[in-house]
């Protein structure tokens, strides 16, 4: 076996990639394809073009989200006129600024307000926290989703080329921020929050939504918007489904859409899959990969901008990584780079997000087929249920050959281009334990050492995101709220008393922090920062949101989880800070 490089174990060395048609950069980017949508002003032409690069707003995608005051037929026909009359074709900033008044009106206006029918003023979860502050402050986070809520005007139904919303019937929760419209993963815990909130009927409007845009478009686009179409983000519909039908007894609502769950799946194993080959065996797992060649409309001028100095082709190259990265969730992340380990003279150019094969997207898919096995079970399909338990056994077999590195003792992503491993610490590396997907115990052990052998538990306020300084905003230093809840949750389900007491401080902290930048701002941020004394995150393409969906989601999961344990910090109870400290500064020595 040519395998000279052991450092990282042996199971890497037995990995080629199989099929060259897999193989990214080599597959010839179907740049020939149309763009994320048809139209000529959210997703593609000269419109889009001349308005974002002349950056009449500070953030791109204000543009892209004002709908038209007339048609689109008639907009891109004024537009038209105006470069015909313009020596070069090219208008100025003024005329531009002219044009889209005239012709667009202001983000936000496709939403009306709503209120959830479903909310009530005590659910059952505040007098399970213990700690009086707390449990206000979880009382003031329930009382949130009266203002997240929204529900699309029904003009964008039956006129819907007038915006780039995509219109669903339920009203939903919108993350908050700059982020006005509903999005696909951050809905996971959005709808979990819901539920501890006895919102059943909301979250399940919000599920209802994504297969409702399953049924239309074939798969759950990145967020609500026509520009956001083609690429998708980390599959959790399944796991909706299976959150709501533990709060709610609704076999029929499953069984009326399931097949629709089954559609979404078929387009990650259609769209989104590569085969690998491990020791003598094939196996086919998932990546993030969006082969459309074009800016992102709502990121435009940016995304321009880093490839200015570029040739056609790797412009059109590094595009498509961008797309491709923005489905993953982590926009953007070192992750992704192709240059690693850090330290890094590796940039946001270096993004070659399609060459890796994420363990966390396989872990998802792999609790996917779980679901859709167990659902066909209780729908009384044999037939279903043993097709899908075969993709599982596949799925399990494929992870252990690929991901799991013995001398790492946990799952590390796989580079196709670098045909290896990556080494680095993600907590997205423990993704299979959160769902499950994995048949040796020993792994939970193994992966537990793993983590307190790494440094990113030494971060008093979170685990961070990878322990690359890169100023994108999935990485060091911020640490988002998915990334505690599935590792906590992770921990915290095993038999293991190490990983649960470990799961427990790492609650402990988010908490903290979480609460301590409430108190200080009255808000709730969608990331904080590791360092410091807590801060809400930084870096990346636009300034830290507040609001926020999936923040508030996550601290009512461990709220339920451990409110007859956690406290609200150090304000109140020095002593506690310094016994989560010193836990986690033992733990470390272990
Ligand atoms: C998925 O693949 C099918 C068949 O190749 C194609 O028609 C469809 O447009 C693809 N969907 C997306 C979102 O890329
Ligand atoms: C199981 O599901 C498949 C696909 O939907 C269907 O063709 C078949 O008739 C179902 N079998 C039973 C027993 O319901």
């Amino acid at each position: 076996m040519a395998c000279s490089a052991r450092v990282l174990g042996t199971a890497w060395c037995f990995l080629v990639v199989i099929s060259a048609k897999s193989v990214p950069g080599q597959q010839g980017l179907v740049y020939g394809l149309p763009p994320p949508c048809e139209s000529q002003i959210y997703c593609t032409g000269d419109l889009l073009k001349q308005v974002q690069l002349a950056r009449l707003y500070s953030d791109d995608k204000h543009f892209v989200d004002m709908a038209l005051r007339e048609s689109p037929e008639l907009v891109l026909k004024k537009f038209q006129q105006l470069v015909n009359v313009t020596p070069g074709g090219s208008l100025s900033k003024e005329q531009l600024q002219m044009f889209v008044s005239s012709s667009f009106s202001d983000p936000g206006q496709e939403f009306e307000a709503w209120e959830p029918e479903d909310w009530t003023s005590s659910p059952h979860i505040l007098a399970k926290i213990s700690d009086q502050k707390l449990q206000a402050w979880a009382s003031d986070l329930h009382a949130k989703w009266k203002s997240l809520g929204r529900k699309i005007k029904d003009d964008v139904r039956t006129r819907p080329a007038f915006y780039s919303l995509i219109y669903v019937p339920h009203p939903m929760m919108v993350p908050g921020g700059r982020f006005i419209e509903y999005y696909y993963w951050d809905s996971y815990w959005v709808i979990e929050g819901l539920l501890l909130s006895e919102m059943a009927a909301t979250a399940k409007g919000m599920i209802q939504n994504f297969l409702y845009l399953v049924e239309r478009h074939g798969h759950v686009p990145n967020g609500g918007r026509v520009y956001y179409l083609r690429r998708s983000q980390p599959p959790l519909l399944a796991l909706m489904m299976d959150a709501y039908l533990a709060h709610a007894n609704d076999t029929q609502f499953l069984r009326d859409n399931i097949h629709l769950l089954e559609a979404e799946y078929e387009f990650w194993q259609r769209n989104r899959s590569v085969r690998i080959a491990a020791g003598d065996k094939n196996h086919t797992l998932n990546y993030y990969n969006v082969r459309i060649g074009e800016p992102r409309p709502e990121s435009y001028s940016k995304d321009w901008d880093l490839a200015a100095d570029l040739n056609k082709d790797a412009r059109q190259e590094l595009w498509a990584e961008l797309k491709s990265a923005a489905e993953s969730g982590w926009d953007f992340s070192s992750r992704w780079f192709l240059s690693w380990p850090p330290p890094l003279p590796a940039t946001l150019k270096d993004t070659k997000a399609s060459a890796v094969v994420p363990v966390d997207l396989n872990a998802f898919l792999c609790k996917t087929e779980q679901l859709l096995a167990s659902f066909y079970r209780i729908l009384g399909n044999a037939t279903k249920a043993a097709e899908f338990q075969a993709y599982l056994e596949r799925r399990l077999d494929a992870v252990q050959a690929v991901f799991w590195n013995e001398a790492a003792g946990v799952w590390l992503d796989f580079n196709l281009l670098k045909q290896q491993p990556n080494p680095a610490f993600y907590p997205s590396n423990l993704a299979p334990l959160w769902t499950d997907c994995f048949s040796d115990q020993a792994a939970v052990d193994r992966a537990t050492q793993y983590l307190e052998g790494s440094t990113a538990l030494r971060y008093k306020n979170g685990l961070p995101t990878s322990l690359a300084r890169t100023a994108e905003q999935w990485d060091l230093p911020n640490a988002w709220p998915p990334l505690q809840h599935m590792v906590i949750a992770a921990l915290a389900k095993s038999n293991s008393s190490r990983a649960k007491e470990i799961a427990f401080a790492l609650a402990q902290n988010w908490i903290r922090t979480n609460f301590a930048l409430y108190k200080k701002y009255q808000v709730m941020f969608e990331k904080y920062s590791v360092v410091g004394d807590g801060e809400p995150g930084t870096g990346g393409e636009y300034q830290v949101q507040e609001g926020f969906g999936w923040t508030n989601g996550v601290v009512l999961k461990l709220l339920d989880l451990y409110g007859d344990r956690l406290t609200s910090g150090s304000h109140s109870s020095p002593y506690c800070a310094w016994i989560v400290a010193a836990s986690i500064f033992l733990l470390n020595l272990k």
